[in-house]
């Protein structure tokens, strides 16, 4: 059932447990953000939840709160941190390693990072080929390992005396998995967890075990985890929102920028060649073709969406989309991303957009972490479950509906994320229509 207009938003009291699976270079450049932010050393650049506004009511209102006191959100210092890893170094030690963030400032969070040692992975070297570590779960079967997880969060809540708690799957891209027989329904589900099924990754055993517990739930990567009929039940069943796939940053937040314009102005498209060097360790995990191909169908897919072909068959049928990543150690996190872009216009003539982004992949990411913990969270609040279309803004390859294309136009997206929030709060949505400013 759809919420109602104005409805009502439990307070968010208490201390919010962030549950981070991956304790490496997008996770600890998050957790340290936010001790830095907490500590007055950094301003929440990125972060729509700490910096965005929302224009309420005719822009001859002048109302434009900030979304922060638009709508009740966890204040950052009620977060408490809490990670998985197959390495067990402390956050502070991840985060040197990922060599995100200078030592200086890392040195001023040394206390907080250190205390974050991260909880025995559910990990299977199978589903990441590049990786191998020893601070890894044993158990039964996978049905068993879920159990320990469910287990170990009541007691990570207990202890850190946590309200409320959300999960968010900050962890390597898994081997590409198609959807099977056994995600259908939940009990066919859980028979394939006790089976030990090769379909059930270890990312959809973390995801059970949250939504068991009623924790809401994130995916960062482009591995299925979530986004498999049974655990969309599960999550609609324990009334939980879950969202994802793959945080979308870096070229594919420049793609999901530019395409859009270009389709306004009714711009031709021959081809999109995009090429990414990057040397961090997700780099080297994507350098396997089979997490490099989870990776790519959520890259390849956003400029269909936002081209429609098949409604502009002149502009856009038939254009050439090539996305490699190659892992190249010397850049470390600081990955580049060029972009060549053939474009026509008037009479066909052509043309071409270079880009070239120097970007750093875990400061784009962190603040998304940020806004879905605090986004998630309120959606609990407000009792919304199942897929929560309208955190698309922040994903390469959104949930939707079965049978729902996702919306890929970072500027649609942003409208309904704020609709939402309107929404929610008994406010008038906005048409930008305008017209009664003339009558
Ligand atoms: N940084 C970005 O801009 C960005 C954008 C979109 C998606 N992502 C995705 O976010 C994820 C994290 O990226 P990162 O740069 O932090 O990578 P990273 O390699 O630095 O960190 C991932 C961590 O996950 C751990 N890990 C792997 N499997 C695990 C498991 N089963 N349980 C617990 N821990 C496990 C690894 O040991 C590693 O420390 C990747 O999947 C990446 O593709 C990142």
């Amino acid at each position: 059932m759809a919420i109602e207009k104005g409805t009502e938003i439990d307070p968010a009291k208490g201390k919010l447990g962030v549950l981070l699976v991956g304790l490496g270079a997008v996770s600890t450049t998050f957790i340290a953000g936010v001790e830095a932010i907490k500590a007055g050393l950094a301003e929440p650049i990125g972060s729509l939840t700490q910096m965005g506004t929302i224009r309420l009511g005719k822009r001859t209102e002048n109302r434009s709160p900030a979304i922060k006191d638009f709508v009740p959100l966890a204040g950052l210092n009620d977060l408490v941190f809490g990670a998985w890893d197959i390495f067990p170094e402390s956050a502070y030690d991840a985060a040197m390693h990922a060599g995100v963030l200078e030592k200086d400032l890392l040195a001023k969070l040394k206390t907080p990072l250190q205390k974050i040692k991260p909880m025995q992975a559910v990990f299977d070297q199978n589903y990441v080929k590049r990786l191998n570590g020893e601070n890894v779960k044993k158990g039964k079967n996978k049905f068993d390992l879920a159990e320990q997880l469910i287990a170990e969060i009541e007691e990570f809540k207990r202890k850190n005396k946590c309200a409320r708690l959300v999960m968010v799957w900050a962890a390597s891209t898994e081997i590409f998995l198609k959807q099977h027989g056994v995600y259908k329904t939940l009990k066919s589900f859980e028979q394939a967890m006790r089976d030990d099924h090769k379909a059930i990754a270890p990312s959809m055993i973390y995801a059970y075990a949250a939504l068991k517990l009623g924790i809401p739930f994130a995916n960062g990567a482009p591995n299925l985890t979530v986004d498999v009929p049974a655990l969309v039940e599960l999550a609609e069943q324990n009334n939980v929102p879950v969202c994802g796939k793959d945080f979308k940053t870096g070229q594919t937040l420049m793609k999901t920028i530019l395409a859009p314009g270009l389709k306004s102005r009714m711009l031709g498209l021959h081809g999109w060649y995009s090429t990414n060097i990057l040397g961090n360790r997700d780099g080297e995990v994507l350098d396997d073709p089979e997490s490099f191909k989870t990776k790519e169908e959520s890259k390849l897919s956003v400029l269909e969406h936002i081209l429609q072909p098949d409604v502009y068959p002149e502009l856009y049928k038939d254009f050439s989309h090539v996305v490699r990543i190659n892992y190249y150690p010397p850049r470390g996190d600081n990955k580049e991303g060029w972009d060549n872009i053939d474009i026509f216009g008037w009479l066909g003539y052509k043309m071409q957009i270079k880009v070239d982004f120097l970007c750093r992949d875990s400061i784009l990411a962190a603040p998304l972490v940020l806004d879905l913990a605090l986004f998630l969270d309120l959606a609990q609040r407000v009792r919304m479950k199942g897929v929560q279309e309208w955190l698309s803004f922040y994903f390469k390859s959104p949930m939707t509906a079965p049978g729902l294309y996702p919306e890929h136009d970072i500027f649609i997206q942003l409208m309904k994320l704020k609709n939402t929030l309107r929404h929610l709060r008994g406010e008038d949505l906005i048409t930008h229509l305008g017209l009664e400013y003339y009558d």
